[in-house]
């Protein structure tokens, strides 16, 4: 799908604003935002007359009236729309404002167009305070249709684009919703780590962080300019200070002048402490340093291995465990060589832990919370989404409404399994095979969630063999008390899970899956002292803007995407 690049007119929601008749300057800076003029329901109408200062970058220009004026498409980031600006040629040399691209400052006064335009209000301007040149012959992203996958290769730039700058307004309004959804029910926002020592999921897809290497690089090069001491260097050094003892007994035994034993001595430690430095330098050899054949992680900046966090979530477990309810929000990493449209190595996560909940607590949370933020994009970001449902996908806001109103569909992975298998059986083709055990390939959760039930759907008690150490073993002791939330366009969205809160149970399941107990004793201290049943989930932050936006690839929903082979910026 192509970036369009028309604006489109302002919606009746966009701004729930007092309708006065004065527009006020932003508190930040010396110009409105353009949002405070055609975000009013009236379209800016009722600010005829007012004069105002308004900056922006230009989305389409032309020359008008043979150039004796031009219209100006101004968009400062603050909504979808534009302002319409029009410049007389007496204020400007006019060429230089219409690139698509020029950042322009003007000062003008609020006019109703002529009948017949699109437009609900106008700037007439007086004075060109500043512009920005864009020389168009050179601009990387001028105005003509520009693909997805073209702008990722301008990320520095891409944000002027329609698109991208409504992507980014639909995801700080998540953020926004997602603080408020929490903070509405009492759950504490609690900040773990991003560099951690322990691997929540147990999958071995961690980013190593080290310095290591860099030492070790520099050490090298500092050993090509400054050599290590030789064994002759070395003796030498060592004959000095045997040298130098010798002048002290000898003045010792000649019963020499306190001052003259003294600067002796001191000339002594002099030798000592050359000697100990040469065989100090002597020891350092080039390459990582390794024990037993083992890299020395002893040496390493935090005296063991260090990694990017996969999840907070062992760590914010140990609030829950304390203050009941809490959640995360921040960047996770997963270092999975996933080639899809659904995977990023860097990626934000928001983990809510419930202390006193089960599985069924963690699905009611999950689903309420989702149908919190589906109301709030429809209700703060509908002038975004009717951009989103314009150019991507055009089911997309009603997809919000739906979710927002129905109860999502709750079935066991076993029923998955055998309404998969009954597909299967029916005709439907999948690449994965379908028989209990499996994990859901995408392709099945998608078919549950788009096909069977056209809605979201939670699958919950998992076979434990294709789940993490830390989920609930069931009665059955074969499943587990997990929970995953499908949903249309993307698949799962949500893992989550009712936690192992029995010490023995958990101790077994560490061992069983292979994992050391050492890195996870002060998780298993939750359990020795103070136990409480908990659950939890982890929302994937782009997964939800996809499936809000309707966009295809996740590598346009985040700013600055990461994954293999990329990380630019
Ligand atoms: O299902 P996951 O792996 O669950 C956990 O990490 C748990 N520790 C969460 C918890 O219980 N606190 O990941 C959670 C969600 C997935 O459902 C998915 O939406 C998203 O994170 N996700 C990714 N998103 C983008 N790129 C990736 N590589 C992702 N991996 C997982
Ligand atoms: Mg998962």
């Amino acid at each position: 799908m192509a970036e369009t690049d028309q604006a489109l007119p302002p919606s009746d929601q966009l701004a729930a604003m007092n309708l006065t008749d004065t527009v006020e300057k932003h508190a930040f800076s010396d110009r409105v935002l353009i949002r405070s003029i055609v975000g009013r329901p009236d379209g800016g109408a009722g600010l005829a007359g007012q004069r105002v200062r308004a900056g922006g970058w230009v989305k389409t220009g032309r020359e008008q009236g043979k150039g004796t004026f031009a219209f100006l498409e101004l968009n400062d980031g603050s909504c979808p729309a534009n302002l319409q600006v029009i410049v007389d040629a007496g204020l400007a040399v006019l060429s230089k404002l219409v690139a698509t691209g020029t950042c322009v400052v003007v000062d003008g006064i609020l006019k109703v167009p002529p009948e017949g335009t699109r437009q609900k209000i106008e700037l007439r301007v007086e004075k060109v305070v500043s512009v920005g040149e864009v020389d168009p012959a050179k601009y990387p992203i001028p105005k003509t249709k520009l693909t997805l996958e073209f702008l990722r290769d301008h990320l520095h730039l891409r944000a002027r684009t329609n698109t991208i700058a409504a992507i980014a307004r639909i995801r700080n309004a998540l953020a926004f919703a997602t603080h408020s959804f929490f903070q509405e029910h009492n759950f504490l926002y609690v900040h773990t780590p991003i560099l951690t020592t322990s691997d929540c999921e147990g999958a071995g897809e961690m980013f190593q962080v080290t310095t290591l290497i860099s030492e070790s690089e520099k050490l090298e090069k500092e050993l090509i300019k400054n050599p290590p001491p030789s064994e002759v260097d070395i003796e030498a050094a060592r004959q000095v200070v045997s040298e130098r003892g010798e002048a002290v007994k000898q003045l010792k035994a000649a019963k020499a002048s306190k001052s003259e034993i003294t600067a002796s001595v001191a000339e002594l430690n002099k030798a000592k402490e050359n000697l100990s430095k040469l065989e100090e330098r002597s020891k350092l050899k080039p390459g990582i340093p390794k024990k037993d054949g083992k890299i020395d992680y002893t040496q390493d900046f935090f005296a063991r291995q260090a990694f990017l966090t996969v999840s907070g979530q062992l760590q914010v477990e140990t609030y829950a465990c304390a203050v009941s309810n809490v959640y995360t929000f921040g960047p996770t990493f997963r270092a999975e060589h996933s080639h899809t449209s659904r995977h990023l190595a860097e990626f934000w996560m928001v983990e809510p832990e419930i202390a006193f909940a089960d599985l069924q607590d963690d699905m009611n949370c999950a689903e309420a919370y989702v149908k919190y933020m589906c109301n709030w994009l429809l209700d703060k970001c509908l002038d975004d989404m009717q951009f989103m449902a314009k150019s991507y996908d055009k089911g997309c806001i009603d997809r919000l409404r739906m979710v927002a109103s129905i109860p999502f569909v709750r079935i066991s992975y076993t029923e998955a399994v055998e309404l998969l298998e009954e597909a299967v059986k029916g005709g439907k083709k999948f690449e994965n095979e379908v028989k209990w055990g499996i994990d859901l390939a995408s392709e099945h959760e998608r078919y549950l969630t788009e096909v069977k039930f056209q809605k979201p759907v939670i699958v919950y008690n998992y076979p434990k063999g294709i789940k993490a150490f830390y989920m609930r073993l069931n009665d059955d002791l074969k499943t587990v008390a997990a929970m995953d939330v499908l949903v249309p366009k993307v698949g799962e969205l949500i893992g989550g899970s009712q936690r192992e809160e029995r010490y023995e149970v958990i101790r077994e399941r560490i061992l069983e899956v292979g994992l050391p107990l050492e890195p996870y004793e002060w998780y298993l201290d939750l359990r020795r002292y103070g136990t409480v049943k908990h659950c939890g989930f982890g929302l994937g932050f782009e997964r939800m803007i996809l499936f809000a936006t309707g966009i295809e690839n996740i590598r346009d929903v985040i700013p600055f995407p990461r994954y293999p082979g990329r990380a630019d910026l």
